[in-house]
This record gives structure tokens, C-alpha cells and sequence, in this order.
């Protein structure tokens, strides 16, 4: 069957570094994988006030609901102050709850990351590993993908166009999608 990943980018940013290496990965995607690239402009500041089924803001119902369909999740955080920016720790925090049962548990996921700097935002990724063991998610292992000195790798276009990452690029979303055929469940199970 095919595979749908959802796939988030750790910033609002019309230039988005990290958006385009998502726009990257749906162009280099295995055949048989689709990968939709969620926005996050929408999700309000976690507010446990409003997370109850009465009360969630609409954006983080649609949110937690495209998680929950999804084979796989796929991230690609910048790095803010060697860690993971507010804005994605912020809609994790809200898709985690109820916590050991909410969407990520048991959802296959897997990280990158991108930045103008030499390190590729290395950082953010292993807090970023982190914060998604504790919600149960099954985190890919290895590798992780970790674009340094981002504003080389792509055209005027936003065209990824260094090769050897988009080998890579291609190689790891090809061992997420057989991370996501071991370890998933079917979407509809786990919703
Ligand atoms: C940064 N940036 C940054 N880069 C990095 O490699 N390590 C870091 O610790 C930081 N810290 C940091 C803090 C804050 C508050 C900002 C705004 C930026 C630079 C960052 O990598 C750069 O702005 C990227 O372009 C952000 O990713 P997007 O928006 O292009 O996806």
C-alpha cells in the first residue's frame, strides 16, 4: 500500500530553509511515498485551558488529525540557541496529549535538519530525538539528515541542487519508508 508522511518544518518563515529541504524530500521521495508538508502558522501557544475536546482550537484538531492518519511523520527543525525552535516544540507539545496514547505514540518518525551554519543544525536534532522518545513516537535510529551551510546547497529557485544531499536526501527517505513498513501500524489502528 502506499505511504503518506506528514511532514513538518520547525519554522514559519516565508524562506524556510527547512520547508524547502521538505519540498526537496517530496521531489525525491520513493515511488509509492507521499510526503504533505503541514503549515504551523495556525497553532495557537499551548494553552492546557484549551485542550480539552470542548475547548482545542480547530488548527490543532486538523493538527493532531493529520498526524494521526499519517504512516509516518517527518520533521525538519532549524536550530535556535542549539535547540529546537518554540514554534515546533509548541505543536509537539500539543499532538503529544494525552500522553503514552496521543497520535505520535507508536508513529514512526524521523528527523532533519538545516542550517546557514557548519554544524546543519546537529543540535536541535538530537534535542529534537528527545522530546519525540518521550511521546513514544519510534524515532529512525540513524542516520539523521543535517544540511550545513544550507544557502550554498540550493539554487535562486529554492531548488535543492547539491548532489551528493540529494543522494542522501533520497538513500534516508528510502530507509524511513522501511523504518515505517517495520515499525508502523496500520493509521487506521492507531488513530
Ligand atoms: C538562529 N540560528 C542558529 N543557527 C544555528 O546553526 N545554531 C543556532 O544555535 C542558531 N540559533 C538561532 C537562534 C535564533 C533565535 C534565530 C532566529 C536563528 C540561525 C538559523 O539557523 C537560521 O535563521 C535558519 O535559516 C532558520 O531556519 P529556517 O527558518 O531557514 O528554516
Amino acid at each position: 500500500a502506499p505511504l503518506r508522511i506528514v511532514a513538518i518544518a520547525g519554522s514559519l518563515r516565508h524562506g524556510s530553509w527547512n520547508r524547502r529541504l521538505l519540498e526537496a524530500a517530496q521531489a525525491l521521495a520513493p515511488s509509492g511515498v507521499r510526503i504533505d508538508i503541514v503549515d504551523l502558522a495556525d497553532v495557537p501557544l499551548y494553552d492546557g485551558d484549551q485542550d480539552t475536546d470542548e475547548t482545542r482550537p480547530a488548527a490543532v484538531g486538523r493538527l493532531k488529525q493529520l498526524v494521526a492518519d499519517a504512516d509516518g511523520v517527518l520533521f525538519s527543525t532549524p536550530e535556535f540557541n542549539h535547540s529546537v525552535p518554540g514554534v515546533l516544540q509548541n505543536a509537539i507539545d500539543w499532538v503529544s496529549r494525552p500522553a503514552m496514547r496521543s497520535p505520535l505514540a507508536g508513529k514512526p518518525v524521523a528527523i532533519m535538519g538545516a542550517s546557514p551554519g557548519a554544524l546543519g543544525a546537529a543540535r536541535a536534532q538530537q534535542q529534537l530525538k528527545l522530546v519525540l522518545m518521550s511521546t513514544l513516537a519510534h524515532v529512525l535510529p540513524h542516520p539523521g539528515v543535517s544540511v550545513a551551510m544550507v544557502a550554498e546547497k540550493f539554487d535562486a529557485a529554492g531548488e535543492l541542487v547539491h548532489e551528493p544531499t540529494r543522494q542522501f536526501l533520497a538513500a534516508f527517505l528510502a530507509q524511513f519508508s522501511t523504518w515505517i513498513r517495520q515499525v508502523g501500524r496500520p493509521a487506521s489502528a492507531a488513530a
